[in-house]
């Protein structure tokens, strides 16, 4: 059969993918990008890209017909989420059973619905989790080369202690003070003088109109404003938008065939075809890399693919909280948060707590977090024949230790400020909501399920190059670690395997 071939082929388009392609162009060498979700670049009838978080629309949300915010109630009242069309929108909320995971999809993967904090793990955790990669080299080359890609750059010190937008950050960073925490400023990729002219009303508005986790109309530099046109500028990078994988097979003389599914935004199948390449980097995010993979190995397609496979699936730690407050947080407020509670040197209870942002458009006296612990447990993936699907195993349970350093922390808070924890925001009366992550890492171990530079082990040519190779946890958000990672690891592939 007539084949599309190319000689690279790079499956998803987020951080890992973003970094590979780009540096595949550069060497030269003809790369193609598959990804699942559209490309956002069109306005809709609004005359906007994305919708707004107050008012969400189609464009929101992954396929569903109504919007799944993390946010679900506020004073028990379903009164967040709202009925949509189904459309291939910009968030998806994965459903595994006790644990859902929310996911970018788009060209620019998460980074078109993430808060864009931008932070370099501490190098003593980093040691820790990855143990065989030279740090030196990370901390000298990669965390900064990853940085100055992204376009990660930090508030005006004087601006963020006195504009209207961050009222809500520097109330929560006194309480935290009170009771003799730590705090501190945290990075970020949307552009802060953006969002200053935001503020001062000379730009339109984005993070002050409320805008995170359906996408930023302005200021963010996401993928799509930084590594990609950069890759495709290197005239060997083509990206595909609203091309799903589906599977993909090893032929005898060693040349990977992947089989993709071209949809349309209403999700229609237009097409299916297979594309042959001899190199295939899989950065489809730790679900979509693992579920490939898993399926993979587990219907016998690539039978030598190992154990580890499927192994060391972690939350990040994450756990979401409010508390209620007696003194005014703002009615603007910065969807991109700015300032942390870093507990991390805390043997006990380590936390990295972003102060997120209420953006409801008016004060509802109180504050948000999504805390970052380190929390041991590990999923794991299983692929299931009856309906060929791949199953993350995560018990409810396994966010116990989450739940309890974030109630450490915020209890003395608490006790400090005269506050409580609000149990009216996960649509029943809990305080914390440990059963989704926005930080979905492991799967694929780097020196486990690949060697050290990503190659997945029993394959030539086959890497992964995604927050999959990352075990489970990073101590703080996630993006810059797979960035980095994923310019160390295909440097080292493009000068040995090409
Ligand atoms: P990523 O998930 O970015 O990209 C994978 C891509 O592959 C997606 O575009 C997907 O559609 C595509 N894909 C999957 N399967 C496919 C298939 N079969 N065929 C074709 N395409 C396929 N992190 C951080 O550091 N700071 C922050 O502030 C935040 N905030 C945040 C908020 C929200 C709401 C979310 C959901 C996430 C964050 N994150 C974050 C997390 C961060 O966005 C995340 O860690 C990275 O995007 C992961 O990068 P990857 O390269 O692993 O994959």
């Amino acid at each position: 059969r007539q084949r599309d071939f190319v000689p690279a082929l790079v499956i998803g388009s987020g951080y890992g993918s973003a970094a590979t392609a780009l540096r595949l162009g550069e060497a030269g060498i003809r790369t193609q990008v598959l990804e699942m979700g559209r490309l956002w670049d069109t306005a809709g009838a609004d005359g906007k890209i994305f919708c707004s978080m107050l008012q969400p629309d189609h464009r929101s949300t992954w396929f569903q017909d109504r919007t799944e915010a993390p946010l679900s109630s506020v004073l028990w009242a379903d009164v967040i989420n709202r009925d949509i069309e189904p459309y291939a929108g910009v968030l998806d909320r994965v459903r595994h059973g006790d644990m859902s995971v929310y996911v970018g999809r788009g060209v620019g993967g998460g980074s078109l619905v993430n808060g864009g904090m931008a932070v370099t793990p501490q190098r003593d955790y980093f040691e820790e989790i990855l143990p065989s990669v030279d740090a030196g080299r990370m901390y000298g080359k990669y965390f900064p080369l990853a940085n100055r890609m992204l376009g990660v750059n930090t508030p005006d010190p004087e601006w963020l202690e006195t504009c209207d937008s961050y009222q809500y950050a520097r109330v929560s960073r006194g309480h935290a003070h009170d009771a003799g925490l730590h705090t501190t400023v945290v990075p970020n990729v949307y552009d802060f003088d953006y969002m200053r002219r935001e503020e001062a009303g000379e730009v339109p508005q984005s993070a002050l109109a409320s805008e995170v986790i359906y996408g930023n109309n302005h200021g963010k530099r996401s993928l799509d404003r930084s590594y990609l046109p950069e890759a495709i500028g290197t005239g060997n990078v083509t990206v595909h938008a609203l091309h799903r994988v589906r599977t993909f097979r090893q032929e005898q003389d060693g040349t990977y065939v992947v089989t993709v599914e071209q949809i349309d935004e209403l999700g229609n199948v237009l097409g299916t075809r297979e594309i042959g390449c001899r190199w295939l980097f899989l950065g489809a995010g730790s679900l979509g890399t693992t579920e490939l993979l898993v399926r993979a190995r587990d219907t016998g397609v690539l039978p030598r693919l190992g154990a580890a496979v499927g192994e060391g699936w972690g939350t990040n730690g994450n756990v979401m909280l409010g508390r209620a407050l007696a003194e005014p947080t703002g009615q603007i407020q910065s969807g991109m948060p700015a300032l942390g509670i870093n507990n991390w040197r805390d043997p006990k209870y380590p936390v990295f707590a972003e102060i997120a942002p209420v953006p409801a458009g008016l004060d509802l006296l109180m504050t948000l977090y999504l805390a970052i612990t380190r929390n041991p447990e590990r999923g794991r993936f299983r692929y299931l024949p009856e309906n060929d699907s791949v199953r993350l195993d995560w018990d409810i349970d396994q966010g116990a230790p989450s739940v309890e350093a974030a109630d450490a922390v915020f209890r003395r808070i608490n006790r400090a400020a005269g506050t409580e924890l609000r149990n009216d925001l996960f649509g029943d009366d809990r305080a914390f909501e440990n059963r989704f992550t926005y930080h979905p890492l492991g799967g694929c171990v780097l020196g486990e399920a690949t060697d050290l530079h990503g190659r997945v082990r029993g394959y030539r040519n086959l890497y992964v190059t995604d927050g999959s190779l990352i075990p489970g946890s990073t101590g703080v958000n996630p993006f810059v670690t797979i960035t980095a990672l994923a310019e160390r690891n295909i440097e080292r592939v493009l000068a040995e395997d090409f």
